[in-house]
């Protein structure tokens, strides 16, 4: 999504306050429950506008990160390439960095495609961002470029390797077409430059 994208989502539900108060729900809403946006684009669920009546909920903090399969592995995974630092590592590394930044984490891994893009369905109307490194998924799955797509807030993509310079079947990413911004190469340092991406997108307060 860009920055324009998120300024536009961020209008809507603004507007969606608005509209809820002045014509109810159900009038707002499609059959599914769903919300249009001003291009077509779903920008709250059913659920997430319920509790957009309270303000708080509209500025969400929390940024859920997401990681694909074999990351699990990561510290004894071809070091190599992914270095020695586990997910507990960065985990906390995001954690830390979230206090800063006036963040809430949500940190998972799976090695299922359909336990992401349940996660990715839950976050909808509830998270403001989503850090998403995909692992081998990035190259594989329309089904969670699918479920980002029904995501209203910012996405970051990231990659601790650097892709390009690996195996041609690494260069393309279907997750890159909805991704606000991808970052790839910098190591597990990656997933704070994210965050720090997610928080200017979504406005968060540092310090
Ligand atoms: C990865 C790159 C993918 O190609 C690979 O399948 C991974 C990790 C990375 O972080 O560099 O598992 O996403």
């Amino acid at each position: 999504m860009s920055d324009a994208r998120v300024g536009a989502a961020r209008s809507e539900r603004v507007r969606l306050r608005v509209a809820e108060a002045d014509i109810g729900v159900e009038a707002a809403a499609t059959s599914d429950g769903a919300i249009p946006g001003p291009d077509g684009d779903r920008v709250a669920s059913g659920s997430g506008l319920s509790r957009m009546t309270d303000e708080r909920e509209d500025v969400s903090r929390i940024v859920l990160v997401l990681n694909g399969p074999n990351l699990n592995l990561l510290g004894k995974r071809q070091p190599e390439i992914y270095g020695r630092e586990t997910l507990a590592d960065v985990e906390a590394d995001c954690r830390r960095l979230a206090g800063e930044l006036g963040l809430e984490i949500e940190f998972r891994q799976s090695n299922r495609e359909y336990e992401i893009i349940d996660w990715i369905h839950e976050a909808r109307g509830r998270v403001a961002g989503v850090v998403i490194n995909p692992a081998a998924f990035t190259h594989t799955s329309v089904a969670i470029l699918d479920a980002l797509h029904a995501f209203e807030g910012p996405i970051i993509e990231v990659h601790i390797s650097n892709v390009h310079k690996r195996e041609e079947f690494r260069h393309r990413s279907y997750v890159s077409a909805v991704a606000s911004g991808v970052i790839v190469g910098c190591g597990t340092q990656g997933y704070a430059l994210a965050l720090r991406r997610i928080a200017a997108l979504v406005g968060a307060e540092a310090g």
